[in-house]
């Protein structure tokens, strides 16, 4: 498993692997490696001849009270992580080796990013959409992974694929929990013991959500009352939002009649966790 630091290394790689008939897979990252991600590079290895894992902190998805700063780094661990389920390189660029001194262009959605995370995070999807496509004209892989955890992240990549004619095939992955329930995420980390532990009532009120759509209520008011309810129990955390919408628009919806996502960000202390379900 090999560590490199510049587009020209990671182009010149991947140029050999496909001179030689190698499919290429991409599993995009921001380091601090967990079992969620260790899933994806499994998934890639498995359906790939070789992988890529990126590990870079996007300055540009962040905003400017984000934990941009704290987010956790250890590359030496998420070296060990990668190699160990079957990846073949990390690409780890410093932020001036992704974006230079005049760099200006940018990738814009102007469907699916109104809701959910993109209105508490209104510079988050466009720094997503940046990066990643960065990230395939330097890779360029036959197929990329990513977490259902982050679904209207996924949504988005796969509506920017299909508008912008990428080549690309978007492979979405299940959410990988906790024993207790809680979805794998490197902002666990920032969780004392008293929050870990209250954090447990994301996957609790997203398992209650389930449950009531499996037992057949449709209004959607009344299931995002009743886990809100669920969600105001536990003194540590506050909701940014919990939302039912159109899993293929992302917009609000008021009966359940078709696909959907179910999904939440709470705060717990002050770290900010995101977890969701889908129908479909
Ligand atoms: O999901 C993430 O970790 C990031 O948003 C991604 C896709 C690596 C882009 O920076």
């Amino acid at each position: 498993m090999t560590i490199l630091k510049t587009v020209a290394e990671v182009r010149e790689v991947v140029r050999r692997w496909h001179s030689q008939g190698l499919s290429v897979g991409l599993v995009p990252t921001m380091g601090y490696l967990h079992e969620g991600h260790a899933s994806l590079i499994d998934k890639s290895a498995e359906q790939n001849d070789k992988t890529v894992v990126s590990v870079f902190v996007n300055p540009m998805q962040f905003g400017p009270s984000e934990d941009l700063d704290s987010y956790p780094r250890d590359l030496n661990r998420d070296a060990d992580i990668v190699s160990a389920h079957g990846g073949n390189v990390i690409f780890n660029p410093e932020p001036e080796e992704m974006y230079h001194s005049d760099f200006s262009s940018f990738v814009d959605m102007t469907v699916l990013t109104d809701e959910l995370c993109g209105l508490s995070r209104p510079v988050h999807f466009r720094g997503v959409c940046t990066v990643v496509t960065k990230l395939f004209n330097i890779v360029k892989p036959d197929r990329a992974y990513f977490g259902q955890k982050d679904a209207q992240q996924l949504a988005v990549i796969k509506h920017m694929v299909s508008d912008l004619n990428m080549d690309i095939e978007i492979i979405g992955c299940p959410i990988v929990r906790e024993s207790d329930g809680l979805a794998k995420s490197s902002r666990n980390t920032y969780l004392n013991r008293e929050e870990r532990k209250a954090a447990v009532v994301l996957s609790e009120t997203i398992k209650l959500g389930e449950t009531l759509v499996k037992n057949g209520e449709t209004d959607c008011a009344g299931i995002l009352a009743k886990m809100k309810a669920n969600i105001d129990k536990e003194p540590l955390a506050e909701i940014d939002y919990v939302k039912i919408v159109d899993a293929s628009t992302m917009q609000q919806i008021e009966k359940i009649d078709r696909p959907i996502l179910c999904a939440m960000a709470v705060y717990i202390g002050k770290t900010r966790l995101i977890d969701n379900f889908f129908t479909e």
